[in-house]
C-alpha cells in the first residue's frame, strides 16, 4: 500500500518536471537554435535539411581536396532566423561572403558611426566552422548612405572619408578576412569607366588609391577587383583586363580579379572564353575567383526538368574551367537555396538560380558540382 502511494507520487513528480522542461524549451529565446551566437559555438546539427540521397562527401570536403574554396553569399537576416540555413551553410561550404552586411550603408550609416554586429556574427560563424571569409565590399557605387551622396565633397574630403572607411573596416577584421573585394563594378558595359561619386569627385585614380589603402590596412589580405559580365571575352572583359594590367604594371597591390558570374541558361558565357579570360589574367600574375555565381532559368520555353539540367551544365562547366586554370581560387554562389536568392525580388520575377531548392534539397546543379569536383 505504502509502495503504491510512493510510486504514484514519483510518476506525478516526473510528469510535472517534464511539463516544466517542455514549456521552457518552447519559450522563444530559450532554445539554443534561437540564439545565433550560442549556435555558432556548437557543431552544426542537421534537422529538416538532412540531405537524403547523397552518397559521398559534402561540397566543401571535395573542394578542399582540390585545393579550392566553395563559397556562399550569406544574408545576416536569414542567418539569424533560420537554423537550417546555418546548418546547410556549415555543412556544404568552406567560404562565406557577407551578401550585404559589409556594404558601406550597412556598416557606416552615419559619419563616424559603424554598425558591425551583423558582420561580426558572420565572421565569428565562419571562424567557428573553419570557413574562409571573402569580404564584400569596400568601394562600390551602390548602397551608399545618404550622408555620403547628398553632400558636395571636395576631392580631398572624399579621399579622407574613403581612406578612413577602408582603414576602420579592414582594421577591425585584420587577420580574419582572407580576401576583400576592394573595388566593385567600376567598368560599364561598353568598357568605359563608370561615373560614380568616386570617379567624379576623386577621379579615375580612386581605384588605385583604394588598393593602396587596403594594402596598408591589412598587408596580408588578398585584394580583388570584382565585376559582372566580364567573365568571357568581349568589350567589358577587355576593359577590365586593361585596367588591372595597368595596375599590375604600376605595382599597385592587387591580387586578383573576381568574376561575378550572374548568368542564365540562355546567355551563359562559353566555357572556352571564360578559360581564355582566366588564362590571360593569370598570366598577369593575378588570381581569379568566381565570386557571385547564380544561373537564372526564367524565360526559357523548355520544361522545368530540362531547364534544371541546363543550369547544372553551366555550373559544371564553370567549376571545370576553374579547376583546370592555373590560379582560380574558388567558386562562390550568390546565396544558398532558391528561397534566398536576390534574383526574384531584384528583377521582379520568379526564378530558381541556386544549388538547393526552396526546401533546401539539392538540385541537379548541386550534383553537377559534386561530379566536377570528384570526377
Ligand atoms: C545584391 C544583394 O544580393 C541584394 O540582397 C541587395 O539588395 C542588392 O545587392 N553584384 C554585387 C552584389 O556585387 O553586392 C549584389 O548583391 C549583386 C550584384
Amino acid at each position: 500500500m505504502k509502495i503504491t502511494k510512493h510510486v504514484k507520487w514519483s510518476i506525478w513528480f516526473v510528469l510535472g518536471v517534464g511539463v516544466v522542461v517542455t514549456l521552457l524549451l518552447l519559450k522563444p529565446g530559450v532554445s539554443p537554435l534561437n540564439n545565433s551566437r550560442e549556435f555558432s559555438r556548437q557543431a552544426p546539427a542537421l534537422s529538416a535539411v538532412e540531405l537524403t540521397d547523397r552518397s559521398g562527401l559534402p561540397l566543401r570536403d571535395l573542394a578542399q581536396r582540390q585545393g579550392i574554396r566553395i563559397g556562399a553569399a550569406v544574408r545576416a537576416d536569414f542567418y539569424t532566423d533560420d537554423a537550417d540555413y546555418r546548418s546547410l551553410l556549415a555543412q556544404e561550404f568552406n567560404s562565406l561572403t557577407p551578401e550585404n552586411a559589409m556594404k558601406f550603408a550597412r556598416l557606416h550609416p552615419e559619419p563616424g558611426t559603424y554598425h558591425f554586429s551583423d558582420a561580426d556574427d558572420l565572421v565569428n560563424f565562419a571562424s567557428d566552422h573553419q570557413m574562409q571569409v571573402h569580404g564584400h565590399v569596400l568601394v562600390w557605387h551602390r548602397n551608399l548612405p545618404d550622408w555620403l551622396t547628398e553632400e558636395d565633397w571636395s576631392r580631398q574630403a572624399l579621399e579622407q572619408i574613403l581612406k578612413q572607411h577602408i582603414f576602420t573596416v579592414m582594421g577591425r577584421y585584420r587577420g580574419q578576412i582572407a580576401a576583400w573585394d576592394v573595388v566593385n563594378e567600376a567598368v560599364e558595359r561598353r568598357g568605359q569607366l563608370r561615373k560614380s561619386i568616386w570617379s567624379e569627385t576623386i577621379g579615375p585614380d580612386y581605384i588605385e588609391l583604394a588598393f593602396r589603402w587596403a594594402h596598408e590596412a591589412d598587408p596580408d589580405a588578398q585584394l580583388f577587383y570584382n565585376d559582372y559580365r566580364g567573365e568571357g571575352l568581349g568589350r567589358k572583359s577587355d576593359a577590365i583586363y586593361a585596367l588591372v594590367q595597368d595596375l599590375v604594371q604600376r605595382d599597385v597591390p592587387i591580387s586578383g580579379v573576381g568574376l561575378q558570374m550572374h548568368t542564365s541558361i540562355q546567355d551563359a558565357p562559353k566555357p572556352e572564353k571564360v578559360a581564355a579570360n582566366i588564362r590571360r589574367l593569370n598570366d598577369l600574375g593575378l588570381s581569379v575567383r568566381i565570386t557571385e555565381m547564380d544561373v537564372q532559368i526564367y524565360g526559357d520555353e523548355r520544361p522545368e526538368a530540362e531547364r534544371l539540367q541546363a543550369q547544372a551544365a553551366v555550373y559544371r562547366d564553370t567549376m571545370a574551367v576553374c579547376l583546370a586554370a592555373t590560379d582560380c581560387t574558388g567558386l562562390t554562389t550568390w546565396g544558398i537555396s532558391d528561397r534566398h536568392s536576390w534574383i526574384p525580388s531584384f528583377f521582379d520575377r520568379p526564378d530558381a538560380p541556386l544549388l538547393f531548392d526552396e526546401a533546401y534539397q539539392p538540385k541537379p546543379a548541386y550534383y553537377a558540382l559534386i561530379e566536377a569536383l570528384d570526377p
